[in-house]
């Protein structure tokens, strides 16, 4: 090859990998990294990108310069030269792809046995996931439970999760790791928070027709803020002494529409209809607000299929909780209807 055509073949290989670096870089394609292990995924991320923008700068220089360079003449009929391999470059071409693959599997190897360790004393969250809403419980504090996952910063945190119902999936976006919860297993997932913040908690796995909706919150706090909310006693706002925060803990909002919770939910019932829907049932408000969360099958609104609204939380909620919620739900049904 003459020195003039190497030089054409390497500008084109820079204008290439700039063109890589540019689509790599300019759009914001991951979030800002809120835990350890994320910033070493991350890390895995833009080693194996570098090493795609290397190939296909490679690759299209090569392309462009064979397309430009042996463009066909015209009337040229002829064919091109017999040419029987070549050892050198056989070589080349396989042992370049073998050495990065090899380097790709050793990176991601130990990023993956570093995420994992968890260290000896980690704080231990359960995560139970339901249709269609999360929950976790902290063993070391009483078995506190929250409808929010709290994490004091720089912690390791060890999440073990469990699915009442089909397969979840827990994603935490700034965390950089996704976890399917499947029924029969209690998968775990380790995480180390590096920046105090509010994450979204996102289901991940098509579930049901509230899927979309199954979301929560993680708040990442200092250590002294974690510690206050954790040894503090299980407060009204979080055992849900208030209706409004019971409905919103128990993953109402997902399913149902209520003003008064701002909850825009289109799978189940509209609950600002509660007063004429109790009506068309032929029952007191009262006690058809309180038979349609205990027993949900035993009549079921017109146009709404059987069988969604969760079964269990005429045991899942205290007698108090129970009689809270539906002081709520019914005062909001009469407020509508005013
Ligand atoms: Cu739970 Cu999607």
């Amino acid at each position: 090859m003459r020195r003039g055509s190497l030089v054409q073949l390497i500008l084109v290989a820079i204008a290439a990998a700039a063109a890589g670096t540019a689509i790599a870089l300019l759009p914001n394609w991951l979030p800002q990294p809120a835990s350890r292990e994320a910033g070493r995924i991350h890390f895995v991320f833009w080693f194996l990108t570098g090493i795609c923008i290397f190939i296909f700068s490679i690759v299209a220089s090569v392309t462009a310069y064979a397309v430009v360079k042996f463009r066909r003449k015209p009337d040229d009929d002829s064919d091109g030269p017999p040419i029987h391999g070549h050892t050198g470059l056989e070589i080349t071409w396989t042992a370049i792809p073998a050495i990065l693959v090899t380097a790709i599997t050793i990176v991601s190897a130990i990023v993956l046995a570093k995420d994992d360790a968890a260290g000896a004393n980690p704080l231990r969250v359960n995560v139970v996931a339901q249709q269609f809403a999360w929950s976790f419980y902290y063993p070391a504090y009483g078995n506190k439970r929250s409808g929010i996952l709290r994490l004091p910063v720089h912690r390791s945190v060890l999440l073990r999760m469990t699915s009442k119902d089909v397969v979840h999936s827990f994603w935490v976006p700034e965390f950089s790791q996704k976890q399917d919860v499947v029924p029969g297993l209690h998968p775990t997932l380790h995480i180390t928070p590096t920046r105090v913040g509010t994450y979204p908690v996102i289901c991940t796995e098509l579930c049901g027709l509230g899927h979309a909706l199954m979301r929560s919150q993680t708040i990442v706090m200092t250590e002294t803020a974690f510690d206050k909310w954790a040894h503090g006693a299980q407060t009204a706002a979080a055992v849900g002494g208030g209706g409004s925060s019971i409905f919103n803990q128990q993953g109402c909002t997902a399913c149902h529409r209520l003003a008064a919770a701002g909850a825009t939910g289109t799978i189940g019932p509209d609950l600002d209809k509660l007063a004429v829907e109790a009506q068309r049932a032929g029952k007191p408000l009262a006690s058809f607000v309180r038979e349609s969360i205990v027993a949900p099958n035993a009549y079921v609104e017109k146009g709404y299929p059987k069988g969604i609204m969760p079964q269990d939380f005429g045991t899942k909620l205290s007698k108090t909780q129970l009689d809270a919620l539906v002081r709520f739900l019914v005062s909001s049904a009469k407020k509508g209807t005013k």
